[in-house]
């Protein structure tokens, strides 16, 4: 009993004592929010224009810079943008720019991405391949890491075993890792990696417990599951879904798998993808649209993606506040997904309540946290928000809404359970008594102040 009113005591006079030492620069929870930046989110026209100065680094625990590339001649890493990343020959220094970040935000980790979609598989297949070539690697890989202030890399295979890869990929990826590890550790450098999310990557990709033992977070890309490649309308990242094309069974599945939980991160979309429909379906416009509709084989672009099938949530919020438009806007129950219809138009997307939905089925799982493709798209100029009516409303609505999603859900499930705790103990009496030293320790603490 009063080694309980101790431990109350102590944690009363933590919470006073902290708060006047250290101010936290960074979300206030305790899950990671990794923030993908995709660099070349600059060249995008007018206000979808995002500069490393657009960030917001108290949304984000970790910042990833995308993308790296690899040299296949030095077997190294090299800048996909010199212009862009570096400082040499007058240009605009993105690595350094980004990792001083830190200087003013205590919390933050910036890494560097090497990989993505576009760089294929071959060559990633091909170095993995070599004992020679990885070792070489992994003392440039340090070398670079060192020279440009990252905290660590973020390897983004597209993907092992796949497009140009061979079956051989599974196993040397698991060792490049655990080579690029060990050469980390001394320099405290972290490893983490993107991960496709369909069962048929997982299974051919990756060795999920060992690569677990060497990556210090796995970042589970839950998105793409759908697109206008099906010739139908489909959720981006439905949460649930009848099929295994889902955010729940790729999670439930790492984790059977053997991806411990504390490394696991559920990724967000911070877009959607575009649909047309036929003629035919448009006109009968007295039926309710849905999901798994028909729909041409191409969707259509934003304006500042500029992408078939894909669409910002800055290009979304703008086209669905568009009054001129006639959108209309749905939610569809078993995939936990929005979507909104216009004519022919058909776009699936994510908003804030979708991802306070699957934030809150990633902190029951208790996750890692959240990851972002990508910070670039959000409404990050706050373009679509009403007229501030506090500060926390001006940008970024999905951000914010990722961190108070974490706040709230592990808010709830730490009330639950410390209900089911009450019905066991006797608490009464370890209020009582405990109020008496609180009430003592402050009067204590008043007097002597
Ligand atoms: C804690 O510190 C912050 C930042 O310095 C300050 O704004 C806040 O008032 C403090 N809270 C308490 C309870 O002292
Ligand atoms: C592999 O690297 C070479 C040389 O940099 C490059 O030309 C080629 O496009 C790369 N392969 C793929 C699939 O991207
Ligand atoms: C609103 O929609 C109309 C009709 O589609 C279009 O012409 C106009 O450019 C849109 N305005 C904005 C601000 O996007």
């Amino acid at each position: 009993m009063w080694l309980k009113c101790v431990l109350v005591l102590f944690v009363f006079m933590q919470c006073v004592l902290s708060n006047s030492t250290g101010v936290s620069t960074g979300p206030k929870h305790s899950r990671v929010v990794v923030c993908y930046l995709g660099t070349w989110s600059v060249y995008r026209p007018e206000r979808g224009s995002f500069t490393i100065e657009h960030l917001d680094p108290s949304l984000c625990t970790h910042l990833v810079y995308s993308f790296a590339g690899l040299n296949i001649q030095e077997d190294s890493i090299k800048a996909l943008d010199p212009w862009q990343d570096l400082t040499e020959n007058y240009g605009k220094g993105g690595y350094q720019r980004i990792t001083a970040l830190k200087n003013k935000y205590s919390h933050l980790k910036v890494t560097l991405a090497i990989g993505g979609w576009n760089e294929g598989s071959k060559n990633y297949s091909d170095l993995a391949a070599s004992a020679a070539r990885r070792g070489k690697f992994v003392r440039s890989a340090v070398e670079f890491l060192k020279k440009y202030n990252f905290d660590g890399l973020d390897l983004d295979w597209e993907f092992p075993g796949k497009r140009g890869g061979v079956p051989e990929d599974k196993l040397n990826f698991f060792l490049l890792v655990k080579e690029l590890k060990a050469a980390f550790r001394k320099h405290n450098f972290l490893l983490t990696a993107a991960f496709g999310a369909g069962k048929d990557t997982i299974d051919l990709a990756y060795d999920v417990e060992g690569l677990a033992v060497y990556l210090d977070y796995i970042h589970m890309m839950c998105y793409d599951y759908h697109g206008a490649w099906d010739q139908r309308t489909g959720a981006n990242a439905p949460l649930r879904s009848a099929d295994v094309l889902n955010v729940e069974y790729t999670i439930n599945y790492m984790l059977k798998m053997g991806a411990p939980a504390n490394k696991l991160v559920m990724g967000l979309p911070l877009y959607g993808r575009t649909f047309i429909l036929p003629e035919t379906t448009s006109l009968s416009s007295s039926k309710k649209p849905m999901l798994g509709q028909e729909a041409k084989s191409v969707g259509f672009q934003g304006p500042f993606t500029r992408e078939n099938g894909f669409m910002g949530y800055n290009e979304i919020c703008m086209e669905l506040k568009n009054t001129s438009s006639n959108w209309k806007q749905y939610w569809d129950s078993e995939t936990s997904t929005p979507y909104a219809v216009a004519d022919d138009k058909f776009i699936t997307y994510d908003n804030e309540r979708s991802i306070a939905e699957k934030i809150r089925f990633a902190m029951e799982k208790n996750l890692a946290g959240a990851m972002v493709w990508s910070i670039d798209t959000d409404d990050f100029r706050g373009d679509c928000m009403e007229v501030a009516v506090n500060e926390d409303a001006i940008n970024y609505p999905l951000m914010r809404g990722i961190n108070k999603a974490i706040i709230n859900s592990l808010e709830d499930i730490k009330n639950t359970i410390i209900k089911e705790k009450e019905n066991e103990i006797n608490k009464a009496s370890v209020v009582t008594s405990c109020s008496i030293v609180i009430a003592v320790a402050s009067f204590v603490l008043f007097i002597f102040h």
